[in-house]
């Protein structure tokens, strides 16, 4: 049986055969370039459900204009050995056709955890991956569907998504993983010069900083903000923000903050060397310990 196709229809026969025999399928969806974090999110796919389908597909509708779609990291051969290696049954390389056909007339306006943030500077952003991600959801009917925390806001929107559009998935969320020198693993890291690269580290470290400072007692969002950017400022990086939000809904936080650490999320987008990166974590949970 083929492990890896462009055939939509074998997939969708795989997953109906599956299902007729009671295995449980779980849905990794993908834009390619796999590294260690796709394949943690692999891994946890096969520990939680029988069948694992891994979706490749660089989705257009996410980019904006002059952002890096053109470039985007490629590597079919590559993804599909740690796709296979991480215990992935089928891995689907998406054909745009099959995702947007040409009568294809629907685009997600996605709001709530979707706003800010990111949307403030890629306002094209979420609503690109709330339509395809339905589409996948539609196309596939998975039982569950493992996303990473390193996207911590996509998360939270495909979280609503699924409460809104009443999708029966289970949403599962998977830790990030973060490179040997701190950086969260990115397809988009393979931009970074070696100099870029620790030069970036600073983001990681801005992180940490905020979090030492939580941890040494300071409870005004403000100031812990202010402690990440200066970090980000210091080492010469283009912050687009450094925020603290409630980690449930992504709301601003209002006044001072409560001791418990659970309820919050730092989140942080900076562009180093013309490469954006984006980071986050909990207070008490600092990307180096
Ligand atoms: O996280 C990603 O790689 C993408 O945003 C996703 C979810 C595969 C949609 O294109």
């Amino acid at each position: 049986m083929a492990s890896s196709t462009a055939d939509l229809g074998l997939v969708q026969q795989r997953i109906a055969a599956w299902r007729a025999d009671r295995l449980s399928i779980a849905l990794v969806p993908t834009m390619g370039a796999l590294h260690r974090g796709h394949c943690s999110l692999i891994e946890l796919a096969a520990q939680c459900s029988d069948r694992v389908v891994v979706s490749v597909f660089i989705n257009p509708t996410q980019f904006g204009k002059g952002e890096d779609l053109a470039r985007y990291p490629k590597d079919h051969d590559g993804d599909l050995r740690k796709a296979l290696g991480a215990g992935a049954d089928i891995v689907w390389f998406a054909q745009s056709d099959q995702i947007y056909p040409g009568d294809f007339a629907t685009a997600i306006v996605p709001s709530g955890p979707a706003k800010g943030l990111e949307s403030d500077h890629r306002p094209q952003f979420f609503g690109g991956i709330a339509t395809v991600v339905a589409r996948l959801f539609g196309l596939l009917r998975p039982d569950r569907a493992v996303f990473g925390e390193k996207d911590f806001q996509q998360l939270r929107m495909i979280e609503q998504l699924k409460a809104d559009l009443a999708f029966e998935v289970d949403i599962i969320a998977a830790p990030l993983v973060r490179d040997p020198d701190g950086i969260a693993s990115s397809s988009r890291n393979a931009y970074l010069s070696k100099a870029g690269r620790s030069k970036a580290v600073a983001v990681p470290a801005a992180l940490n900083d905020a979090c030492a400072a939580f941890a040494a007692g300071e409870r005004d969002a403000t100031v812990l903000q202010r402690i990440g950017l200066q970090r980000l400022l210091e080492a010469g990086l283009r912050p687009d923000y450094f925020a603290l939000r409630y980690a449930a809904d992504l709301q601003p936080v209002n006044g001072g903050l409560c001791d418990d650490p659970g309820r919050y999320r730092f989140l942080v987008a900076a562009t180093c060397d013309g490469v954006r990166i984006i980071d986050n974590c909990r207070p008490d949970a600092p990307p180096w310990d």
